[in-house]
């Protein structure tokens, strides 16, 4: 599996290629910025099938002008060895913990196998950048939640929040990194990547396709800052149908849509049904695991149409004709159906 994060705050990114068949193997690619050089460091390691111990981890790293290498072996004894040189500080350490990746957080949380709740500690040979140096680093992980655990360092007492899908492996890391798709093509060829260049057709269009005035429910600044989370479907060169979500900076593991609106003369051929399909697929693989949305009491299509897809209603406040209501959800007077899509 080929995983992608962008580095969050600071320049940096990363692709790594994941094998879990046969204890772990990580290969990665990481651009970074030390001291305001750009860096490229490579790296591989490997781990045991059956004790998830780390074997090997090997780097090279370009930067300042020059390439520099580290060589970490862990023998069957327990010693560790850097560079060919047995460096008696780590022996027995099981983990390694290089400061550039989110790779390797992955290594203890599937080694230590913690239940929800629970609480590990580990001290790992932490690979310092760019200095290259190897130390040793006590560190906790507290499981929250299937997928969230509370990252510590023992010795600094930096936390933070780690969001992983089922392998393991960090979807998000708190002011650190986020994952994201490598191939970001839906996989429905009608169904494009919204662009800024339809909000002026798009906006135009919805009050008539939704039969009241709804058109300042949008914003140009949505068209830019959502446009890789969001889809457009074009007949004969005109837009006719639209889906506007986002991932939640603020719950990573959450996306909410905010419209998804057809043509009065394109309905019922499942292109509603197709924007969801290929925006929870799209978001699926970026680590979310719920979308929310929410529609107007009065818009029964919009309830129908969101039960059918696979929504469930979440309970209100009220009840109004069987349908649960938020009362002053959006404001004074403006209440809400609010949906929930669980993707798991
Ligand atoms: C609601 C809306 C998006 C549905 O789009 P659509 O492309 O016609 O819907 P689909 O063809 O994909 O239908 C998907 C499912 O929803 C059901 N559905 C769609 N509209 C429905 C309606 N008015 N009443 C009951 N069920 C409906 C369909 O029967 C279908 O179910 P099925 O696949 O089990 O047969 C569209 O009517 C619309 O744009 N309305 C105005 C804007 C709006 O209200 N948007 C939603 C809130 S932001």
């Amino acid at each position: 599996m080929d995983v992608f994060w962008k580095r969050l705050g600071e320049p940096g990114q990363e692709v790594c290629t994941i094998d879990t068949q046969g204890g772990l193997g990580l290969t990665g690619m990481v651009t970074a910025d030390f001291d305001g050089q750009p860096a490229a460091v490579a790296y591989r390691v490997a781990a045991d099938a059956a004790s998830g111990v780390t074997r090997t981890a090997d780097v090279t790293m370009q930067w300042a002008g020059a390439v520099r290498t580290l060589s970490l072996r862990h023998d069957d004894d327990g010693r560790w060895w850097v560079n060919a040189r047995h460096e008696p500080t780590l022996d027995n350490l099981e983990d390694v913990d290089l400061g550039v990746t989110p790779a390797t957080n992955t290594l203890p949380i599937r080694r230590l196998g913690l239940a929800v709740g629970a609480s590990g500690t580990t001290t790992a040979a932490w690979v310092r950048f760019p200095a290259l140096t190897v130390t040793p680093l006590a560190q906790r992980y507290t499981r929250q939640a299937g997928d969230r655990y509370v990252y510590e360092s023992l010795a600094s007492g930096y936390r933070a929040l780690l969001t992983v899908d089922a392998d393991g492996v960090v979807q998000h890391y708190e002011g650190a990194w986020r994952r994201v798709l490598l191939a970001p093509a839906p996989r429905d060829p009608a169904i494009q990547p919204l662009s800024p260049r339809h909000f002026d057709e798009i906006a135009g269009s919805v009050d008539r396709w939704w039969g009241r005035p709804v058109a300042d429910l949008l914003h140009r600044f949505m068209f830019r800052h959502f446009c890789d989370t969001s889809f457009v479907v074009h007949v004969d060169g005109r837009p006719v149908a639209f889906l506007l979500g986002f991932v939640s900076p603020a719950h990573p593991d959450e996306a909410y849509v905010h419209m998804l609106g057809v043509d009065p003369a394109h309905r019922g051929q499942q292109w509603g049904r197709r924007l969801y399909e290929a925006f929870f697929s799209l978001v699926h693989q970026r680590g979310v695991v719920r979308v929310r949305a929410v529609t107007s009491p009065i818009n029964r299509a919009s309830i129908a149409f969101h039960q059918a897809v696979g929504f469930t209603l979440e309970p209100g406040d009220r009840m109004v004709d069987g349908i649960p209501v938020h009362t002053g959800h959006d404001g004074p007077g403006v209440d809400r159906v609010a949906f929930v899509y669980h993707l798991d």
